[in-house]
């Protein structure tokens, strides 16, 4: 396993390519299972989760290949190639427990496989770092469109009688709309018999990026990016191609970066619409953020402000960013209020930024963060997707050296995060772990 060793201190200033949205190509590759013919994604980053998610629809029989392009921007990373998928085989159905215990977005081919092959047998995603992550929503939704299920040896086996039958549907949950939850469902009811109404739908850019590529399937989604969507079942999708959007999280992260290293960035293929309420939070923490086409520059004042914040369903401050804006808060003047609403369990950073000198008190779903004037480089444990990225942050400003382990979680959503890191002026390489 790979350790990070940063030396802090160092203001990040230069470009940053932003890669293509993680959380829109999980799900986009999934319903490439329900299409005819090739499908080219461009902007697919290189990411652990996607190759999983290729594994997956692999063995599912969809061929999945990527086109080397070797093309560099300047001294960013290599442009990624286009990936070509083409499903050569239906017969198989079953997504094996030892793929879906590691990405629980594995959970997005049930809808796709019910619709187009009529049967699917998915491993219940179990828990993770962020809380328990049930599916209660996304069954729901299918067997209201006609799909039977049972539950055996830790597998949900969906099954369907002849043609899924559109029909409208309240979605939401308890904690708000369900992102994967909406898309699974859309995507089924895409080659559904009549209409299909959701309501309580997610409205995420990452719902409205795959609701675009079914369109361009032939499938004939409306109102996508409303919490109402439309679908009028089609009998075919065919291949197409399609650029996955930017990533958001990733880009809001180095926004981050940015200011905690009273450094300035300027962030390239970004999609600023995508972050109005980060943009808001920071614009109160003292970060000031433009646009100028596509590029987003963002620097900060010297001194940052004490704010407080609630994750919401977007266009709300996303859960995503919960944990990088915490760490930047750990230095702000005085004491913030962070509210967890999507994932009330989403803290596991608190304790690894407290031994940094952060002073962070945990009550329940919200964390008050005493500003300090600094925090010390310490050897911390990376333990989800975004608490790993807030400690990155961390020791890109802590005084002295930080040591990350487990970085295998950050690999999961930042490609090359230590190489954009290094190209703007941070002091951090990759080791083996002890
Ligand atoms: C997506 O997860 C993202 N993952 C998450 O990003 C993100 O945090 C989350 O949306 C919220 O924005 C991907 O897109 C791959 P949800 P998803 O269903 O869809 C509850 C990252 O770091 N719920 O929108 O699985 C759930 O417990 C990851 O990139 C049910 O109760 O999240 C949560 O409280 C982490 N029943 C809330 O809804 C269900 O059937 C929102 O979850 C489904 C969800």
């Amino acid at each position: 396993m790979d350790s990070f060793i940063i030396h802090g201190g160092n203001r990040l200033k230069g470009k940053i390519e932003i890669s293509g949205s993680k959380n829109s190509a999980l799900p986009i590759l999934a319903a490439c299972l329900m299409a005819e013919g090739k499908t080219v994604l461009k902007g697919v980053p290189r990411l652990s989760d996607l190759d999983s998610m290729a594994k997956l629809i692999g063995e599912l029989g969809c061929d999945v290949f990527r086109h080397e392009s070797g093309a560099t921007l300047g001294d960013g990373p290599a442009l990624n190639g286009n990936l070509d998928l083409q499903v050569t085989d239906e017969s198989m159905c079953e997504a094996r427990y030892d793929i879906v215990k590691t990405m629980r977005a594995s959970i997005c081919v049930l809808g796709p496989l019910l619709a187009k092959r009529g049967r699917a047998i998915v491993s219940i995603p179990g828990g993770c770092a962020i809380g328990d992550r049930p599916v209660d929503l996304h069954v729901r939704g299918l067997q209201k469109l006609g799909a039977e299920f049972r539950t055996e040896n830790g597998n949900i086996i969906g099954e369907v009688r002849g043609r899924l039958k559109g029909c409208r549907m309240y979605l939401g949950g308890a904690q708000g709309p369900t992102v994967l939850g909406t898309i699974n469902v859309m995507c089924a009811a895409a080659l559904a018999e009549g209409q299909t109404v959701l309501v309580g739908a997610a409205c995420e850019p990452e719902v409205v990026d795959c609701a675009d590529l079914l369109n361009k399937m032939g499938a004939k989604i409306t109102g996508h990016g409303t919490p109402e969507i439309r679908i009028e079942g089609v009998d075919k999708l065919i291949g197409c191609e399609h650029r996955i959007i930017p990533d958001r999280i990733e880009c809001g992260t180095f926004m981050i970066a940015a200011a905690i290293t009273n450094g300035e960035l300027e962030l390239k293929h970004c999609n600023l619409d995508h972050l109005i309420a980060v943009v808001d939070r920071m614009d109160e923490v003292g970060i000031k953020t433009s646009r100028e086409n596509g590029t987003i520059h963002c620097s900060s004042a010297r001194r940052l402000n004490a704010v407080e914040m609630t994750t919401q369903p977007y266009p709300g401050f996303p859960t995503d960013l919960q944990a990088q804006l915490m760490a930047l808060l750990c230095l702000a003047d005085g004491m913030s209020v962070i509210t967890e609403r999507i994932f009330p369990d989403r803290f596991l950073h608190v304790g690894e930024l407290n031994r940094m000198g952060a002073r962070i008190r945990k009550e329940g779903a919200t964390a008050v963060v005493q500003g300090v004037k600094e925090l010390q480089g310490a050897s911390v444990m990376a333990s989800d997707l975004r608490a790993s990225a807030a400690l990155v942050l961390a020791g890109l400003v802590a005084k002295g050296t930080t040591r990350i382990d487990r970085v295998y979680h950050i690999d999961r959503g930042y490609e090359k995060i230590e190489q954009k890191l290094r190209a703007v002026g941070a002091d951090i390489e990759r080791v083996k772990e002890r």
